[in-house]
């Protein structure tokens, strides 16, 4: 059986759908990796040491059960480097499907030995995605329970025009 997975993104920032697939993941298997890509020809609003906090921030009862990383270039090379062979991806509605499929099917042919895993994420945390939440946090809207509070306090470090305007 395996027992490590890795859960790979951008995380920028984490959201609490993100926690809820990590949560679902620790069910089954003994350790997970948080692994935050690093693109660097895609615009992120945090750094990678910023991403990195939060994560951590949010796993920090986890003890030992969960690790933060980051890595750079090919998911499946970083995968064999550190020997798992699970990568995990959180599904939320049929329209993740499409794009997931062709990840998952191009990490297959890049090296057979890694399966991908899919886990719906909980219903209550359908809708909403990294981008949708930079988004309200930008216009000044709530963010509350749909990040963690240490998260929302960044962003609103991001924001500071758009916090003082807002009563929320
Ligand atoms: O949170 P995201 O943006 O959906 O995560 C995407 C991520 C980081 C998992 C994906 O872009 C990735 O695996 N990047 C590493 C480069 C790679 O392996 N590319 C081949 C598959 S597209």
């Amino acid at each position: 059986m395996p027992n490590l997975a890795i859960l790979p993104g951008s995380f920028d920032p984490i959201t609490m759908g993100h926690l809820d697939i990590a949560e679902r993941a620790l069910k089954v298997f003994d350790k997970v990796i948080i692994a935050v890509g690093i693109n660097p020809y895609k615009k992120t609003l945090f750094t990678v040491e910023e991403r990195i906090d939060m994560i951590e921030n949010a796993f920090k009862d986890h003890n030992k059960r969960v690790k933060v990383d980051s890595f750079e270039g090919l998911l499946v090379d970083y995968a064999e480097k550190i020997k798992a062979n699970v990568l995990i991806r959180g599904l939320r509605a049929v329209s993740d499907f499409e794009w997931e499929l062709q990840l998952a099917l191009l990490n297959r042919k890049l090296n057979r030995n890694i399966e991908t895993f899919f886990l719906m994420t909980g219903y209550r945390y359908l809708y909403i995605s990294s981008n949708i939440i930079k988004a309200s946090a930008q216009a000044g809207g709530s963010v509350e329970d749909l990040v963690t509070d240490y998260v929302a306090q960044k962003l609103r470090e991001k924001f500071p025009e758009a916090y003082k305007k807002s009563k929320r």
